[in-house]
């Protein structure tokens, strides 16, 4: 089972890498999964400059090809993402909106970060786009509230809580990567 992690955040001096270092880190630990390691800054996509619809899939830009067959690859999905005004990262709603098919019946679910709320209103902004292509997120998210707090030296420390949950985040994709897989088409 391949599961992608994707990085959502692209600034300078982001908490999205260290966040999602660790979300790598259980991954690896865990072994359940072959790991497809997706940093949205690393791939660089341009803001979408397809000329047709993604469902069409009839891509026309190399770059849009390449995502789309990694994309296609992966069986389950971890997003890491900050809340930003009350949403998500752009970088990510970008990524994900050039491709339509491959995210078809495929489980997500959201590593969270951000202020008081710990991003969990940018996840609930998330709801309206992963459902009108498809996936299903997991029940079970890790949110980190004040996230800088978290930091130290570049790496992130978790709390036993997320530790407990990313837990149940992979228990749950892995799961539902099975239930879904059928359903694919
Ligand atoms: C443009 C911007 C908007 C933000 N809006 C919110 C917000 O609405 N709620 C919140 O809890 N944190 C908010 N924050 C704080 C971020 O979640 C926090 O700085 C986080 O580290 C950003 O992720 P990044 O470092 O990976 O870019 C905002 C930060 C930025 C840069």
């Amino acid at each position: 089972m391949k599961l992608m992690i994707v990085v959502g955040s692209v600034r300078p001096g982001r908490a999205g890498l260290p966040v999602g270092e660790w979300v790598r880190s259980r991954v690896e630990a865990d072994g359940r999964f072959e790991l497809d390691w997706a940093d949205l800054l690393e791939i660089d996509l341009p803001w979408l400059d397809e000329p047709n619809h993604p469902a069409k899939r009839q891509y026309t830009k190399a770059h849009t090809i390449a995502w789309s067959e990694r994309v296609d690859a992966a069986d389950a999905f971890i997003f890491v993402t900050p809340e930003y005004n009350h949403s998500y990262s752009p970088a990510l709603k970008n990524a994900f909106d050039f491709l339509y098919r491959e995210w078809w019946r495929k489980p997500i679910a959201f590593v969270s970060y951000g202020g008081v709320a710990g991003g969990a209103r940018g996840v609930a902004a998330f709801d309206p786009v992963y459902t009108t292509v498809g996936a299903v997120k997991t029940m079970a998210n890790v949110e980190i509230p004040f996230v800088a707090t978290m930091i130290t030296d570049g790496t992130f420390v978790p709390s036993d809580r997320e530790t407990a949950i990313l837990g149940k985040v992979l228990d749950e994709l892995e799961s539902l990567s099975v239930a879904l897989t059928p359903l694919r088409g």
